[in-house]
Order: C-alpha cells, then sequence, then structure tokens
C-alpha cells in the first residue's frame, strides 16, 4: 500500500511574497478555485492578520472552496489566531497555521525571547487555536538552523497540546539533502507521540535544493509538503508543487507514497499563476517550462518517434500540456458562456458585465475559433475592471514599424466620456504606444514589469500581457490579451490604469 502525500499549497501565502507577486481578492479566489479542481489538500489562502484586505479574501476563500481544507497563517499571539480562526470560519474544512522562530539567532536577535519563553508561548497559541477548530499546525520557524534538542522539546510540548500537524521549515534555505532527511528522522524517531501528527516540510530554494530537500523529507518520513506553483515564494521561492508531485509520482518506486492531484491541471495552474503575478516561467522548467518535452536533438526525435519512452519518463499530456480543451466556440450562448466564467471563478458581478464580457468573447471568437480555458482566464483576467471602471478604454489602433523607420503609434481612446486621439513615437510599437497613452494619461507611474506570454499554441494564440505599474507606493498589474501583441501591450497598459484609477487594492504591495 502507498502511503498519501498531503500537498499543503502556500502560492496565496508565502508565493504572495515574492517581490511583486501581489494579488487582489479576485486573483485569489481564482487561483485558489484552480488549485481546487487540482486536487491540492490543503490551500494555505493568507496571513488573515495581515491587514482587512488579506482577512477578507481568506474568508471568501472560505467560503467558496469546499474540497480542499482552507488554512490561514498566524504568528503565535492571540490576536493573529483569533483573526484566522475568523477568517477560516465558513470553510468546509478549516485549518490555522501557526508559527514561531527556534533557531537561537531568530530567538535571540529578532524575538528577544528565552527558549523557555517560546516554548511557552507556542503552546498557548495551540491553545487560543483550538477554541476555532481541531486541524492545528505548528511551524518551528528556521527549524532548518535550530537545534535538534530544542525541536524535540518544543515538539513534544505543542502536541501535547493539540497541534494535529508539525512543520519543519527550512526558513532560509540552508540545509542540504542528506543533512534535512537526518534532521526529520531524528524528530520522528525521538518526539514522544510522533505517530499521533503529520510530519510536514517548508523548505525554501535559497541553494536550489528546495525539492530536493523535500523529497530526502519524504523518504525520511514527512508525509505533508509545503510547495507553491512555479516554485513561487519569498526570494528565491518555496519547493515547486509540480516537481514534488510528478517526482513521487514518476519514482513510487522510491518514494512509496502518492498524492491525491490531478495533474492534468498542472500546466493549467502554472499558466493562471504566471499571467496573474507576472512571472513568467523559465522554459527549461521542469514539467511546466515550454521546453520540458520537446527534443531539439535529431538522435533524441529519432528515439522519442520510434519509441517514446526511449527520451521520455512522462508523458506531456498527464500533466496538462496540449489538455486545453476546445470549451466555447463562436456558436455557443450566454449561457453555456456564464456556466464556464463561474466554473473558472470568475466574479461578474452584474448583467452588464456578464453582457460586455459575452461581447468581447464574441469578437474573439470571430478572430480565432477554438476558445480554450486559458483564453477564457486571460479574458477573466481583463475583466477584472468592470464597464463602470473602465474610466480609459482603447477604441482603435494603428502601428507602424517598418525597416529603417521609427516605430509609431496612433491610438483613439476613451477617456471618460471622451474620445480622444493620442499619438507618439517609441523604440518599438509597444513602446510608442505606452508613450501614446501617457501624452493623454500622464500618470506619473513607473513601469515595474512588461512580460509576454503566448496563452495557447498556434500562430492564431492570443498574447497575454502583464503590465506592472507603479505610483507612490501603489503596486499594481495590467492585463491585456488579444491575437496582436501589440494591442494586448495597448489594453494591459490601460488595464493598470484604470486599477490605479480606480484604487485597487492588491493584498501585499511589496515592489
Ligand atoms: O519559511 C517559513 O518559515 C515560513 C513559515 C511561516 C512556515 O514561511
Ligand atoms: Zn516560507
Amino acid at each position: 500500500m502507498t502511503d498519501q502525500l498531503i500537498v499543503f499549497d502556500t502560492t496565496l501565502r508565502d508565493g504572495e511574497q515574492s517581490p511583486g507577486a501581489s494579488m487582489t481578492r479576485d486573483e485569489k479566489l481564482r487561483i485558489a478555485r484552480q488549485l481546487e479542481r487540482m486536487r491540492v489538500n490543503v490551500i494555505e489562502a493568507g496571513f488573515a492578520a495581515a491587514s482587512n484586505g488579506d482577512f477578507e479574501s481568506v474568508r471568501a476563500i472560505a467560503e467558496v472552496i469546499k474540497d480542499s481544507t482552507i488554512c490561514s497563517l498566524a504568528r503565535a499571539n492571540e490576536n493573529d489566531i483569533r483573526r484566522s480562526g475568523e477568517a477560516i470560519k465558513p470553510a468546509a474544512s478549516g485549518r490555522i497555521h501557526t508559527f514561531i522562530a527556534t533557531s537561537p539567532i531568530h530567538m535571540e536577535k529578532k524575538l528577544r525571547m528565552s527558549p523557555d519563553q517560546v516554548l511557552d508561548q507556542a503552546v498557548k497559541a495551540i491553545g487560543w487555536a483550538r477554541e476555532y477548530t481541531d486541524d492545528i499546525e505548528f511551524s518551528a520557524e528556521d527549524a532548518g538552523r535550530s537545534e535538534i534538542d530544542y525541536l524535540c522539546r518544543i515538539f513534544e510540548a505543542v502536541i501535547k497540546a493539540g497541534a494535529t500537524t508539525i512543520n519543519v521549515p527550512d526558513t532560509v534555505g540552508y540545509n542540504v539533502p542528506e543533512q534535512f532527511a537526518a534532521t526529520i528522522r531524528t524528530l520522528i524517531e525521538r518526539v514522544p507521540n510522533a505517530d499521533k501528527v503529520v510530519w510536514s516540510v517548508h523548505c525554501h530554494n535559497d541553494l536550489g535544493l528546495a525539492v530536493a530537500n523535500s523529497l530526502a523529507a519524504v523518504r525520511a518520513g514527512a508525509r505533508q509538503v509545503e510547495c507553491t506553483v512555479n516554485g513561487l515564494g519569498e526570494r528565491a521561492g518555496n519547493a515547486s508543487l509540480e516537481e514534488v508531485v510528478m517526482a513521487v509520482r514518476t519514482r513510487r518506486d522510491i518514494y512509496n507514497c502518492d498524492t491525491r492531484i490531478d495533474a492534468t491541471q498542472i500546466v493549467p495552474a502554472s499558466k493562471l499563476v504566471s499571467g496573474i503575478t507576472g512571472f513568467p516561467v523559465q522554459p527549461n522548467k521542469a514539467i511546466v517550462g515550454a521546453n520540458a518535452f520537446s527534443h531539439e536533438s535529431g538522435i533524441h526525435q529519432d528515439g522519442v518517434l520510434k519509441h517514446r519512452e526511449t527520451y521520455e519518463i512522462m508523458r506531456a499530456e498527464d500533466v496538462g500540456w496540449g489538455a486545453n480543451k476546445l470549451v466555447l466556440g463562436k456558436h455557443s450562448g450566454r449561457n453555456a458562456f456564464r456556466s464556464r466564467l463561474i466554473e473558472l471563478g470568475a466574479a461578474i458581478e452584474s448583467e452588464a458585465h456578464l453582457n460586455h464580457a459575452f461581447a468581447r468573447f464574441k469578437e474573439l471568437a470571430d478572430k480565432k475559433h477554438e476558445i480554450f480555458d486559458e483564453d477564457l482566464q486571460a479574458l477573466i483576467s481583463d475583466e477584472a475592471v468592470t464597464p463602470e471602471q473602465e474610466h480609459y478604454r482603447l477604441v482603435a489602433s494603428r502601428f507602424h514599424s517598418e525597416t529603417g523607420e521609427t516605430p509609431a503609434a496612433r491610438l483613439t481612446l476613451n477617456v471618460g466620456d471622451k474620445e480622444i486621439q493620442a499619438e507618439a513615437e517609441g523604440s518599438g510599437p509597444v513602446d510608442a504606444a505606452f508613450k501614446a497613452i501617457e501624452t493623454v494619461a500622464k500618470s506619473g507611474t513607473e513601469l515595474l514589469l512588461y512580460s509576454v506570454n503566448a496563452i495557447t499554441t498556434g500562430t492564431d494564440a492570443q498574447g497575454e500581457v502583464t503590465v506592472r505599474l507603479s505610483r507612490d507606493g501603489k503596486v499594481v498589474n495590467g492585463q491585456g490579451a488579444d491575437t496582436d501583441i501589440i494591442v494586448a501591450s495597448a489594453k494591459a497598459y490601460l488595464n493598470a490604469l484604470n486599477k490605479l484609477h480606480n484604487k485597487f487594492e492588491r493584498l501585499n504591495p511589496q515592489i
């Protein structure tokens, strides 16, 4: 019998701590729905005490997700735990994840607490959490640099107090696989009642070892892995969900466990997270990179054509490549469109909003006959700004780009209730388009990021552009999709300006 490995996804919490990756509540909801579709066991939806916005988004996720446990992070203090407890109340299954640092350097220099005080605080934290749920996870922050005897002591105490999952984070990504595995093995051997809890690991990727450390810990007995889609996360990121899941599945002979993940949802999840955060996936990234399953050398191509397994250990379609189902077409009706948007987690606020989105869908279906889920996800991203909030709108565009000539853009924009012409030259047509918009908007923003992704395959695919703008410490991501990437770029820029205009709140606006 193979054991179950619990997949705890923290894309919406640690992933969101990647500089620039903060998300709005609606974006988090869409990712949460995709994680549920992928059959993640636990979704860490956020840090409820961080702000009202964080609280609201954890609560909103707890209200709609039914098939995954919803978890909120909390420092080991009463206020954080009560905020988390309130936020997860609507969940069908809710967890509080409380943490306190246990390494000498963190206890002495950061917390300025003695080891006994830290232990007391941890036990109290479990007591507060128990008032809300029986599903309580305790993390010893910086466990990777903590003393093993002290870890045994604090874990024994929190298990006695009621913790049900014990998480061992390598917070600063300092550990190496053999050593980390030995730590997990020792803890499981030495901590009384170790068999009554689930042992979990949370590895950061500072030395590029997050997945290797997590897998070594699984071999040593860990049965929960904390990870993120595309390996997003603080600094160099966390262990990547897709790599951990496919490693244990492909090498079940070694790991003797498996997850309940529907792997065909991995690539759609990766694209969704990349589109929303604007963090592109490197082409050679395992599992979800564009080249992960393409063979360049003639010898390899020949081998794969003769017998696929000569060079492939996994099948692209098993992780969701090319699985983009044709979902809707030119003749699909409004009701089919509405139900698919709801399934994808879109927040369609009103009939007017639905009509607007439907009109855009019909326009797209005229240009591109096959509409996939990824196209709809891009359309939803554009629709994050409702028609009423669309202060700036692209009405028409003309771009000039010719060898030896200066690229230029001429745009017709709707600004409020006025139609305005805008023109500019630039170093390329995208630059010209942005400059033309700025002749009108004079936004005073700084462009922090510009990225383009092909949403589906084929030359008729839409390009999805993300533009990140900042002004006075406020950061917004704008998205635009179109079969013409210059038009997509102009739309993304206007989408970001509309978000600034409407004071959209990103939850943790780090740059
Ligand atoms: O890296 C870390 O230690 C964390 C904890 C809060 C689990 O993110
Ligand atoms: Zn972390």
